[in-house]
């Protein structure tokens, strides 16, 4: 069945099953893997999207769910003011170490910053507890969002 969905500003329609997850539509059907697959079932964060501004889990977001949405994505996130800052702001702290969860950690630190500009460390521990890190960057990611709210 076709789908009509906005991705990064374009229009795309996509051929797939209506229970499809966001994350196949954007990886498998659209090339675009900069969202990660980490365990498909909304526990570690690595396939966060921006569904109309609100950080979303794509692994359990399905196709037919979309509607109008406008989604955004890692390869659009650094043409938004909150996600250039962030970008920038990880890459003054180094943030990154194997890479694999930072797509979804830029996209939920993004979504945080456009919504509170000045998030305290409580605001910071709640919109990225859902994060999963096994490198442990933790520590970087809060400076880097703190440095990016600056
Ligand atoms: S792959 Fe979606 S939350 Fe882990
Ligand atoms: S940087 Fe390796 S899992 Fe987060």
């Amino acid at each position: 069945m076709a789908f009509n969905i906005n991705v990064n500003g374009n229009p795309h329609s996509v051929d797939v099953d209506a229970d499809t997850p966001l994350l196949w539509v954007l990886r498998d059907v659209l090339g675009m893997t900069g969202t990660k697959f980490g365990c498909g079932m909304a526990l570690c964060g690595a396939c966060t999207v921006h569904i109309d501004g609100i950080a979303t889990r794509s692994c359990i977001t399905t196709v037919d769910s979309l509607g109008e949405s406008k989604v955004t994505t890692i390869e659009a996130i650094g043409t938004t003011a909150a996600g250039a800052a962030i970008q920038k702001a990880w890459l003054d702290h180094e943030v990154v170490q194997c890479g694999y969860c930072q797509s979804g950690q830029i996209m939920s630190a993004s979504a945080l910053l456009a919504s509170n500009p000045h998030p305290t460390d409580a605001d910071i521990d709640d919109a990225m507890s859902g994060n999963i890190c096994r490198c442990g960057t933790y520590v970087r990611i809060r400076e880097a969002i703190k440095l990016a709210a600056q």
